[in-house]
């Protein structure tokens, strides 16, 4: 399995440039199962999960073409991806498939509400929690699908095609308000649906869906109202830039100190994350296309924050912001409100050096005047990362075991961080 070495110490000086995101990408894919045309997409990051995720359509028969690269682009810009779901030939979704992602379970909305009938296997992706599906299959069955659960298999099915409901959500959930986009604009009638999450991604699906001839009023707000058509057309859409990757990188060189340029992205995505960032030192601009960060001497001041759904911060920054806050001057506090096992690189940290004490869902940390390397275990796509950035920051070596995780989410990571000066490097084996 391959490994990522760090010698750590430099500072961050560059540019970075932004992919396109992740949790953008992948329900957009799974539009193009509600029509018969092409769907175009283009600025997909190249990650693992986008690869599962082809794999799901083109088991159901999804024609997928990628296009190839053009003169003067670099390996990461994004791939154009276009995907023609005219012939389905398989309504079901296998476990094999499904399991390595939980993104992978959202087929279920178009393939019930374009073919009456979807058997897709409950869902696996990062052990951060029990990470249910029960409020996806309450909106499914709000909107007239039967449904129930067998050996491991959610089977969904409706006789005369989905009819336009209210859904309320009792809490905020990202793929059950992707889920009710997708079945309810291809439902009878008018769907309200109510405790929507108001996250960029859903409103960069919402977008997308418009394109395709779908009615939708309100995504980014908390009351989104649908109403139904009978069939979906083609599309051109660009994905939005990951917010949690500039984050990410944001985070990294408020630690390790230096001055680094984020291209293709915007600020407005991640405000809260931005704003928390420069009550801990760091200096964070606007600038033409992107987000300048700096942090040039001065101690990192520490900060106490929860993670809540968006415009909050971001849960899948909980562990970057952990990494900054083991070496602020003083005492932080984290509380996690979204996943309940979401603290699993507070181990890992600890080897690094890190003092952090668990309360439930309240992390405590108290700063460190150094990190030092050591070998760490990679658990999930947000904790990996988490390990690179205190890596960076930390004196010596550190060596990140099961990468796997970070090849999900991070768009040649080593190449945009090595750029910018870090010593960082992957060991194949
Ligand atoms: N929940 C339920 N029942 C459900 C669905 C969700 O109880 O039927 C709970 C979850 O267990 C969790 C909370 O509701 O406690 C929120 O979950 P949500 O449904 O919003 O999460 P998700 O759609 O499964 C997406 C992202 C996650 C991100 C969360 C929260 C994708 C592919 N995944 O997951 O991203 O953490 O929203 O913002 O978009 C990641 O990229 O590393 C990642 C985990």
């Amino acid at each position: 399995m391959d490994r990522i070495h760090i010698t750590g110490g430099t500072q961050l000086n560059g540019v970075i440039p932004i992919s396109g995101a992740k949790n953008a990408a992948l329900p957009l894919m799974i539009a193009s199962l509600m029509t018969g045309e092409t769907l175009e997409l283009v600025n997909v990051p190249r990650l693992a999960d986008i690869t599962s995720l082809l794999r799901i359509l083109g088991n159901h028969g999804v024609d997928q073409m990628v296009v190839g690269k053009r003169p003067g682009q670099t390996t990461e810009a994004g791939q154009t991806i276009r995907l023609t779901a005219s012939n389905i030939i398989d309504t079901t979704a296998p476990y094999e498939l499904v399991s390595t992602m939980r993104a992978g379970f959202w087929v279920i909305a178009p393939l019930l509400a374009r073919f009456g009938e979807a058997k897709v296997s409950l869902p696996g992706g990062c052990a951060i929690g029990t990470r249910p599906v029960d409020l996806l299959i309450k909106a499914l069955e709000a909107l007239g699908a039967q449904v129930e659960i067998d050996a491991g298999y959610v089977i969904a099915k409706t006789k005369n095609g989905l009819r336009g409901a209210e859904i309320d959500f009792p809490k905020v959930t990202v793929g059950g308000t992707h889920v009710a986009l997708m079945a309810a604009s291809l439902a009878y009638g008018t769907t309200v649906i109510d405790n929507a999450a108001r996250e960029p991604e859903v409103v960069d699906l919402a977008e997308c869906l418009i394109k395709m001839g779908a009615r939708i009023e309100g995504a980014g707000t908390s009351r989104i109202v649908v109403e139904g058509v009978a069939r979906l057309g083609g599309a051109r859409h660009e994905v939005l830039p990951d917010r949690i990757e500039t984050g990410t990188y944001a985070m990294a060189v408020a630690m390790t100190g230096g001055d680094i340029v984020l291209e293709n992205t915007r600020a407005d995505l991640l405000s809260s994350a931005l704003d928390l960032l420069g009550t801990t030192g760091a200096e964070v601009s606007s600038v033409a296309n992107g987000i300048r960060v700096r942090r040039n001497g001065g101690g990192i001041h520490p900060a106490d924050v929860t993670t809540d759904p968006f415009p909050g911060f971001p849960t899948d920054l909980q562990a970057q912001f952990m990494a900054l806050m083991t070496l602020a001057k003083g005492q932080s506090t984290i509380r996690e409100t979204i996943f309940e096992n979401r603290f699993m690189h507070v181990q890992e940290l600890a080897r690094l050096g890190a003092k952090i004490r668990l309360d439930g869902d309240l992390a405590i940390i108290e700063g460190v005047e150094r990190l030092k390397g050591a070998p760490v275990m990679a658990t999930d796509l947000r904790a990996s990362v988490s390990l690179v950035i205190a890596g960076l920051a930390a004196e010596g070596e550190t060596q990140i075991n099961r990468v796997y995780h970070l090849d999900r989410g991070f768009e040649a990571l080593e190449a945009k961080l090595g750029r910018c000066g870090a010593e960082i490097r992957r060991v194949r084996s």
